[in-house]
């Protein structure tokens, strides 16, 4: 089955942190996030709750790696936290070693992936966030590439569940 873009829409950084929570639970070793959205648009808000998803303890270690580059966590399986705000574009994503942790057996999750497009590989899970209001955000979710399908089939059933 064919797959377009989906829309969820949360109404609080919590919701938008649940949200993340569900998607976290469905990602598996080598999967890439690629996250598209203007600043405050909620980002490493959603991040917060995919590394929660994916077994971390304590999600209050996501901070925007604005000036780190690339933050690494431990869930379930590894996972690195990339910002390319600052970077001038794909050579400085290179350079801290995106290419390798990318193809590698963590999940990966980058901010500002429109940025460094070239960075990508062939198969990765967009996310785009909109904001609509002070508290509300658009989701939408795109999966490039077959390998994500499940995951998207799957968050379109855990997000129709009553709480
Ligand atoms: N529905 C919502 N979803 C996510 N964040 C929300 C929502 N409503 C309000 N917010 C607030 O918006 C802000 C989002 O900030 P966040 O750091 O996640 O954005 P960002 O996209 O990572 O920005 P940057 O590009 O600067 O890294 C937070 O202060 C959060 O509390
Ligand atoms: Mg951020």
């Amino acid at each position: 089955m064919k797959w377009g873009k989906l829309m969820f829409k949360t109404s609080s950084a919590d919701e938008t942190i649940k949200f993340g929570e569900k998607l976290g639970r469905l990602l598996a070793a080598g999967h890439v996030i690629a996250l598209v959205g203007e600043l405050g648009a909620g980002k490493t808000t959603l991040v917060k709750g995919i590394v929660q998803g994916l077994g971390v303890k304590d999600r209050r270690a996501v901070k925007s790696p604005t000036f780190s580059l690339i933050h690494k966590y431990e869930g379930r399986i590894p996972i690195f936290h990339f910002d390319a705000y600052r970077l001038e574009g794909v050579q400085d994503m290179l350079d801290i070693g995106s290419d390798e942790i990318i193809s590698g057996n963590g999940v990966s999750i980058i901010e500002w992936a429109d940025r460094v497009p070239g960075c990508l590989p062939e198969e990765y899970l967009k996310i785009t966030l909109t904001s609509i209001s002070k508290n509300e955000r658009c989701i939408g979710v795109q999966s490039c590439g077959k390998c994500y399908d499940d995951v998207i089939k799957t968050l379109v059933n855990v997000n129709s569940e009553r709480p």
